[in-house]
């Protein structure tokens, strides 16, 4: 591997400068955190998993034309991205009930949304990623609101691909996060899809397979990452 410079270091992954002005390399980490850096720990292999399932599902929607920064892999946990100018959002969209709108609703875990749930959180780790509404995010100026619906119906989207995708492979898709970048005019999905940024579970035994496991101390952390990967490239 050539020599690349280090331009940021997030809590799991590492950007590097690319071979061009307009390209990144990202390195995922096997570092795992949760609430907001409070607790820390490694996940085996994360990097290399995390690597992968994202730039298979970042491949299958640019092919359902969903645009995004992926280019390509070039080692096992490094991917080659379009360098993009990021939107401070970070956009949630829900299937089922868990987490922290099972905290704010009081419904029960893993009940059926029967319109999925599109909510934006402001990026920033000092206020600890805040959830906001529309009219918060004018305030803050983030995006206007043209934009705003742009990244909520991409999220939509987005959800009906990789749904379809991992219910073919016996796994639901509860809920995920998504972050959103501009390169060249371009709106593009960026960042990684993967079990830190995705709530799975088997279908069948609606096992998490994701990483609630490292965040509640359910054991099987590992494991449960290998799995997915192993479906995830069937
Ligand atoms: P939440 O229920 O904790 O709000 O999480 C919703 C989804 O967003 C879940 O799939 C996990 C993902 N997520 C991240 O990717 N990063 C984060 O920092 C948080 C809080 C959630
Ligand atoms: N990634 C976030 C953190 O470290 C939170 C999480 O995924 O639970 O704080």
């Amino acid at each position: 591997m050539t020599e690349r410079r280090l331009l940021y270091e997030g809590k799991a992954k590492k950007v590097f400068l690319g071979d061009r002005e307009d390209e990144l390399f990202v390195e995922f980490k096997d570092d795992a955190t949760a609430f907001n850096g409070q607790k820390r720990g490694q996940i085996a292999e994360k990097g290399v998993v995390n690597a992968r399932i994202s730039a298979r599902l970042f491949t299958s929607l640019a092919a359902a034309g969903v645009a995004n920064h992926f280019l390509e892999q070039v080692d096992d946990r490094t991917l080659k991205v379009r360098r993009l100018t990021m939107i401070p959002l970070e956009v949630v969209v829900r299937n089922r009930v868990a987490g922290s709108l099972q905290q704010r609703t009081g419904l029960a875990e893993g009940t059926i949304l029967e319109r999925p749930v599109v909510e934006l959180y402001y990026k920033n780790d000092a206020l600890g990623d805040p959830l906001l509404n529309d009219d918060h995010v004018q305030a803050l100026r983030l995006a206007p609101p043209e934009v705003v619906e742009r990244l909520k119906a991409l999220g939509r989207r987005v959800n009906e691909v990789i749904s379809a995708y991992f219910d073919a492979r016996d796994l639901i898709l509860v809920d995920f996060k998504l972050e959103f970048g501009w390169a060249q005019g371009e709106l593009l999905l960026g960042d990684e899809i993967s079990p830190d940024t995705c709530r799975l579970w088997d279908k069948a035994s609606l096992t998490k397979m994701d990483k609630d496991r490292f965040r509640r101390d359910l054991g099987g952390v590992a494991e449960a990452y290998q799995e997915v990967l192993a479906r995830v490239l069937r």
